[in-house]
C-alpha cells in the first residue's frame, strides 16, 4: 500500500517533467492536421502507455530510502504486459502511410520501438526486472530517436529548458 503512494508520487513528477519539457512549443503556429494527430496520439495514448512502463522498473530514493518501482502482484505485473502490447500497438498505427510519409528514419524509430515493446513484454511475464528495466531503456531511446529529428526543437531529449 505505502509502495502505491510512492508510485504516485513518482507518477506525477514524470508528468510534470514531460510538461515542463515540452510546454513551450505550444504557440510555434499553424500546425497541418497530421501533425496535430501525432500530437494527441502522443500525448493521450504513446505516453501514458510508455509510463505504464517506466514507472514498474527501477528504484527511486525516498526520505524513507531507496524503493522498487516493480510490481509486486500479478495484477501489476498484467498492467506492464498490456502497456507494452498498446506500445507495440502504437507503433503500427504510427507507421501508416499517412504518417510516416515523412520517409525512412522515421520508420526506423517504430522498429525500434516495436521491438522494445516486444522485449518489454516478454520480461513482464517472466517477471524479469533487469529485462524490464533494459527494456525501459530501450523505448525511450526509440522514443528520443524520433523526437531529436522530428519533435521540433530538442526540447524532449531533456536538455535545460530555462524558463
Ligand atoms: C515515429 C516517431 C515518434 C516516436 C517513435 C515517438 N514520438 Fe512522441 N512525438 C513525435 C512527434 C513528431 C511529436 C511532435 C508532434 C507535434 O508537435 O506536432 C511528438 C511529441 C510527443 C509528445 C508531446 C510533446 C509536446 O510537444 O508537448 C510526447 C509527450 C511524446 N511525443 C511522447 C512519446 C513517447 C513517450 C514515446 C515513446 C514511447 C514517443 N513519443 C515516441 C514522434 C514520435
Amino acid at each position: 500500500m505505502r509502495n502505491r503512494q510512492h508510485l504516485h508520487k513518482v507518477a506525477i513528477l514524470l508528468a510534470g517533467l514531460l510538461l515542463v519539457s515540452c510546454s513551450q512549443k505550444a504557440e510555434e503556429g499553424t500546425t497541418p492536421s497530421t501533425d496535430s494527430d501525432i500530437l494527441s496520439i502522443m500525448i493521450e495514448e504513446m505516453d501514458p502507455a510508455a509510463d505504464g512502463i517506466w514507472q514498474s522498473a527501477g528504484w527511486i530514493i525516498t526520505e524513507e530510502g531507496e524503493q522498487e518501482l516493480w510490481p509486486t502482484t500479478d495484477e501489476g505485473w498484467q498492467t506492464v504486459v498490456d502497456s507494452a502490447e498498446r506500445l507495440k500497438a502504437l507503433s503500427a498505427e504510427l507507421d501508416a502511410p499517412v504518417y510516416s510519409a515523412v520517409g525512412k528514419p522515421w520508420s526506423l524509430s517504430l522498429v525500434r520501438l516495436t521491438e522494445a515493446s516486444d522485449a518489454a513484454r516478454v520480461a513482464a511475464e517472466a517477471r524479469d526486472k533487469q529485462g524490464l528495466f533494459d527494456a525501459g531503456g530501450d523505448i525511450y531511446r526509440a522514443c528520443l530517436m524520433c523526437h531529436l529529428r522530428y519533435a521540433r526543437e530538442a526540447e524532449l531529449s531533456g536538455s535545460d529548458t530555462s524558463e
